[in-house]
């Protein structure tokens, strides 16, 4: 038996319009889906609220939008006998019983009316096919076939149907399975498992915009990890970004062997995620070896070398995005970026830190710095607690050089000093390769510590360099 109480939410003014339309039309309506999943959960509620008619889904949406003041325009799809449309907040879909029957070639189904049970039944999953009921006979009362509260107990993702239908019919559903089992930490049902495994070829129907959505959802999970593994044990994840399930393995030469650089890469993601909900900085975790694949290269007597990873990697991040159809804009260029820089502060921190080698980091990182002393500091994995905490030190001493350095010479977003008008008209000339040479100069005398970034030393540099150059000024012309 069921002891929900759902009075809790029905007391939302939505909902005792939506009664009131309800009673007076007849039309047998439930709600179903997220919305229903996450309260059970009890996490916040979703915005998003599906609602399942007995007859069509747009009699009700239309009835609905004119009692509900301030709703935006609707939307209908005729040959799907659903609507939607959005009020205060809400995004409120409507749909009617249906059965579907799939293309072997298209997600698209071939619909059919059907009763409640059938629609319950041919869901994804048990816990997103439960029932509240709006009508009058039964106002409030949870109907659930599919078992999807007993299931939400147990932490257990369930397909409602035989798995192998459910994931053939809509291969979509693969990954939706993965993504509820990374986001809940639910266990998906073994037999569903295997019923991944089996359709993983599916996936090719699905557009890379619904893939990179839900992959997206999945690295925002709190332990994407447990997500990526699912992807690798099923072959999705080879299927998908083959760059990052080629990291998997460790080899063996001569007695070398490497870093195992894939669960390596699972755990940075997750010490990641610890820090932050940005997911491009989740993406450049996930990344930001995988020019290790490429580069491997065994040194006879020395061991194994991955020189030149970081901008390998950078260049196969653009693959990668243009392949999956991700916008190749400026976020994009920021994971490049993390992953050119990667091994930089690394690199900083083994050594003795000076000001100098900090001025250049701030330099060419900019505004990301922080961001990439955080992917930096994810990235140390070492299970020996004395190295762990000494690089940890070493960041520590990094971090702080960096705040002193900025405090004195501003090199986060750097400035040049002099412009390249007043160079000119100092000297009279117009644009050239000297004007060009003279700004190079005095960033590069700021960043090597030689002057202090202001106009007074840059000026006196600019006039020493000038001279070098057989420039002289206007005035004296
Ligand atoms: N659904 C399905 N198969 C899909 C997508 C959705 O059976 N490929 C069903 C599920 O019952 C789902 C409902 O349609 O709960 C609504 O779908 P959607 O709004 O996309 O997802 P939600 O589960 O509501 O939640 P989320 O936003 O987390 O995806």
């Amino acid at each position: 038996m069921v002891s929900i109480s759902t009075k809790k939410i029905l007391n939302h003014k939505l909902f005792k319009t939506i009664k009131m339309v309800i009673e007076e039309c007849g039309i047998e309506s439930y709600i179903i889906g997220g919305f229903v999943r996450d309260f059970i959960l009890i996490k916040e509620n979703s915005k998003d609220i599906d609602f399942l008619c007995a007859d069509s889904g747009i009699k009700l949406a239309k009835l609905l939008k004119k009692a509900l003041v301030n709703s935006s325009k609707i939307k209908i799809f005729k040959n799907y006998g659903t609507a939607m449309f959005s009020w205060n907040g809400f995004k409120l879909e409507f749909v009617g019983a249906r059965k579907e029957s799939y293309n072997f070639n298209s997600r698209n189904p071939v619909v059919e009316k059907g009763s409640i049970l059938d629609d319950q039944k041919r869901r994804d999953f048990t816990i997103n096919s439960i029932a509240i009921s709006l009508n009058k006979t039964n106002y409030g009362k949870i109907i659930d076939p599919c078992n999807g509260i007993e299931d939400i107990k147990k932490r257990i993702l369930r397909t409602p149907l035989n798995p192998n239908k459910t994931y053939n019919d809509d291969p979509l559903r693969m990954l939706r399975a993965i993504r509820f089992s990374s986001n809940l930490n639910f266990k998906i049902e073994e037999k569903s498992l295997e019923a991944i495994y089996n359709n993983v070829n599916r996936i090719n129907i699905i557009s890379k915009e619904r893939i990179v959505d839900e992959l997206n959802k999945i690295i925002l999970s709190p332990k994407p990890s447990l997500g990526f593994l699912i992807l690798d044990k099923t072959g999705l994840l080879n299927k998908i970004i083959p760059e990052v399930s080629n990291l998997k393995g460790v080899e063996e030469v001569e007695g070398y062997s490497h870093k195992e650089n894939f669960y390596h890469t699972l755990e940075v993601l997750d010490n990641i995620s610890l820090k932050t909900d940005n997911l491009w900085l989740r993406w450049a975790a996930l990344l930001h070896d995988i020019g290790k694949v490429p580069t491997k290269k065994l040194i006879p007597g020395s061991g194994w070398t991955f020189h030149g990873h970081e901008f390998v990697g950078s260049k196969m991040v653009y693959k990668l995005y243009k392949r999956l159809k991700m916008p190749l804009n400026e976020k994009m260029k920021y994971v490049q970026k993390l992953v050119l820089m990667s091994s930089r502060p690394i690199v900083i921190a083994k050594e003795i830190v000076t000001d100098a080698a900090v001025r250049r980091l701030v330099f060419d990182a900019g505004d990301d710095i922080d961001d990439l002393i955080c992917l930096c500091k994810a990235d140390i994995t070492t299970k020996n607690q004395k190295r762990f905490s000494k690089y940890h030190k070493n960041f520590e001493l990094v971090t702080k050089k960096i705040i002193e350095v900025e405090e004195k010479d501003r090199i986060r977003n750097f400035q040049p000093p002099l412009d390249g008008e007043l160079i000119m008209s100092y000297y009279g000339i117009k644009p050239c390769e000297k004007i060009g040479k003279i700004k190079e100069s005095i960033k590069e005398a700021i960043l090597e510590g030689k002057i202090p970034n202001n106009k007074k030393a840059a000026f006196e540099l600019m006039k020493s360099i000038g001279k070098e150059l057989g420039l002289a000024p206007a005035n004296e012309k």
